[in-house]
């Protein structure tokens, strides 16, 4: 009797106990599509911010700057301060009636209100269905979810410290809190307070992390990163993960070829498509690359993400009958029987290789799979019949020597100084 009694008193402080744990540990931070919990670099590691991690670190914070991360969710004074010309609010609202205007620098923007939901009836009496997303290419409303009840729980991928628990600044149509808005830098490096306050160092308090699965956690989509999930004859929007655990790349990390840092895509703060590619396909494919070179469509301007990247994917525009999206894929190997689809029967996933039709013919809108076929096995090489022939390969400019450039000045010294003499 008296031994079950000692026991009861040991299981309720055991509660209290596992209680009072769970209050120390306060917040349980998670990221990406799957909610995964957020490794830290110490038990102790809260959030700081991108800002305080300008001071040491200024060179990665400019280019940080330049790529789309720190744009994911803006307030209506960011969001007109980086775009130029500033991006519009929907038809019958003013950037007075917004609370943060979701993306907006590469692709689209979607909007909040004041409550926090997503804006899905615009005009002036707030009752038309859609034209509630603004596509940043065409200058053009289209319609997302038109007229539903939207909640905004897109936290866990475009903001930095999510927690599932409550809503950000109270507001009901927001699931979730966050610590700083978009991916800050401890998005991927993890909650810095203990690197900062021992003043940084290598390994100290702070998280670098590689793998393709880091980047993955946020550009995947479902709940099975190996599936490569389409809509409306495309791939959907955030799948790079999913399509390069695909491709013959599975083996490297979304790094071996990005600085991640650094902008990619074409948008506000990034006017040079491709600037954050650090590793050029020519790198590591030299002999592809010199067979390419002085073929036709080489000279024809022609790059090798035109056939191995196709915009497969849509964010905001495409038109799937021209095999024209707005997202570069990222499978890289180019299927070349005519028979191969790019998506399987039912039109749910994508089989995970370009096929000619997306490789080939949104250049060659006039032709078909049939007609790529005929010239798909050696393309790189490949020189237009009756063209001229192969050229060799281009010299590297070659340099002109000083001795040239003095002996030329000091020429057209004596030439002037002759001439004024007459
Ligand atoms: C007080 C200065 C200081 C601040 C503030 C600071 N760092 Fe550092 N950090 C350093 C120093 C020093 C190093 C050592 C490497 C170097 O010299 O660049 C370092 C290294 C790093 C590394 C490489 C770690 C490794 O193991 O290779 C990362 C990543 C990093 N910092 C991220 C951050 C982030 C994110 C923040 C903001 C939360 C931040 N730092 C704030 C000084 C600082
Ligand atoms: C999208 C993810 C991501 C974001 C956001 C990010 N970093 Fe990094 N950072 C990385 C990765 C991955 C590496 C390792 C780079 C590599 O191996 O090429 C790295 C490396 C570093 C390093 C070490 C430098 C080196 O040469 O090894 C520092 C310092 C650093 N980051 C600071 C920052 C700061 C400061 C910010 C915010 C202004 C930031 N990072 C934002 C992913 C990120
Ligand atoms: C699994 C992570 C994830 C989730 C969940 C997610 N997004 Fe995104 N979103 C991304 C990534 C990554 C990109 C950019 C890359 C791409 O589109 O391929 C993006 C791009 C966008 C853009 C375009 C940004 C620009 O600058 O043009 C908008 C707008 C957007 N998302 C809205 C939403 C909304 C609204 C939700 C919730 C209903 C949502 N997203 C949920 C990861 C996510
Ligand atoms: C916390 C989620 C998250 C993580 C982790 C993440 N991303 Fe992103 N990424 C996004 C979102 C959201 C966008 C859309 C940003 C926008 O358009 O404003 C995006 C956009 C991009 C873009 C297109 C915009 C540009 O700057 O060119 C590239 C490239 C990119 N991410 C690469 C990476 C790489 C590489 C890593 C890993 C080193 C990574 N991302 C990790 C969420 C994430
Ligand atoms: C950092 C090095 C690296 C970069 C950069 C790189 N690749 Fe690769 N690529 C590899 C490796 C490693 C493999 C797998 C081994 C192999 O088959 O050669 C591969 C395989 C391939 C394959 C399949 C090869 C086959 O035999 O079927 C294609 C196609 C390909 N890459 C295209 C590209 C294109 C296009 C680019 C530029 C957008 C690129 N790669 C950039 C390293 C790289
Ligand atoms: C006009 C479209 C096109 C361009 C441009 C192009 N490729 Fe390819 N590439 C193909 C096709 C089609 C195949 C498949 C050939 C086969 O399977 O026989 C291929 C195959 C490859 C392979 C697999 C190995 C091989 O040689 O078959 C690699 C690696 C590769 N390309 C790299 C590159 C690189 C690097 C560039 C740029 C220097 C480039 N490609 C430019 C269409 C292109
Ligand atoms: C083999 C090299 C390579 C690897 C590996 C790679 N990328 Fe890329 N990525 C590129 C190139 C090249 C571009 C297009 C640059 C351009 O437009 O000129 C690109 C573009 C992008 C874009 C912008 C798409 C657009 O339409 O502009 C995003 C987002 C992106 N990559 C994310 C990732 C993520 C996330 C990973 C890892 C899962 C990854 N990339 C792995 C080479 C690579
Ligand atoms: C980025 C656009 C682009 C892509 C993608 C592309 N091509 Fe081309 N292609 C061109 C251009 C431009 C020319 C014209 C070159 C000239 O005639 O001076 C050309 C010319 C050709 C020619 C010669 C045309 C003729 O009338 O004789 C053939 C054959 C060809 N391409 C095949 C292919 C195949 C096969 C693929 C896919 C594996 C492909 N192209 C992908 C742009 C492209």
């Amino acid at each position: 009797m008296k031994n079950t009694k000692r026991i009861y008193l040991l299981l309720v402080i055991a509660v209290i106990f596992s209680l009072a744990a769970q209050q120390a540990y306060a917040k349980d931070y998670v990221i990406g599509e799957h909610k995964t919990t957020v490794a830290k670099p110490d038990p102790a590691s809260t959030y700081v911010g991108s800002e305080k991690c300008k001071m040491c670190h200024q060179e990665k914070y400019n280019d940080w700057k330049t790529s789309g991360h720190p744009y994911k969710l803006n307030t209506p004074a960011e969001a007109q301060a980086f775009n130029s010309p500033a991006i519009p609010a929907p038809d019958g609202y003013t950037y007075n009636d917004i609370y943060l205007v979701i993306g907006g620098w590469g692709w689209k923007s979607r909007y909040m209100d004041k409550n926090g939901y997503i804006i899905t009836k615009t005009g002036a009496n707030k009752n038309v269905d859609g034209s509630n997303q603004y596509n940043i290419v065409t200058k053009k409303w289209v319609d997302y979810n038109a007229g539903k009840t939207l909640k905004y729980d897109c936290g866990n991928c475009h903001t930095t410290g999510y927690s599932l628990a409550g809503s950000q600044d109270n507001k009901p149509g927001i699931v979730g809190t966050w610590e700083e808005k978009s991916i800050g830098c401890e998005a991927c490096h993890g909650p810095g307070s203990v690197h900062v306050s021992k003043g940084g160092g290598i390994g100290v308090g702070i998280l670098k992390n590689d793998s393709a699965a880091m980047c993955g956690a946020c550009h995947t989509r479902g709940t099975d990163d190996t599936k490569i999930i389409s809509k409306d004859g495309f791939i959907d929007h955030h799948e790079q993960y999913p399509e390069m655990l695909n491709s013959p790349h599975k083996a490297l990390n979304c790094v071996s070829c990005h600085d991640p840092h650094k902008g990619t895509h074409i948008g506000q703060t990034n006017p040079t498509e491709g600037a954050g590619i650090k590793a050029q396909c020519a790198t590591c494919h030299a002999k592809q690359s010199t067979d390419f070179t002085g073929s036709t469509m080489q000279k024809a301007g022609v790059k090798c993400t035109d056939c191995h990247m196709p915009s497969a994917g849509k964010s905001a525009t495409g038109d799937a009958a021209k095999f024209k999206g707005d997202v570069k894929s990222h499978i890289f190997k180019i299927n070349t029987d005519v028979s191969a689809n790019f998506f399987d029967d039912a039109g749910k996933f994508a089989n995970g290789y370009v096929t000619l039709d997306w490789a080939c013919l949104n250049c060659h809108p006039d032709k078909d799979k049939a007609w790529a076929g005929q010239y798909a096995k050696d393309v790189h090489k490949y020189v237009k019949a009756g063209g001229p022939a192969a050229a060799p390969p281009t010299p590297a400019p070659t340099q002109k020597s000083p001795a040239f450039e003095l002996f030329f000045a000091v020429g057209a010294l004596l030439v002037a100084v002759l001439a004024r003499r007459k």
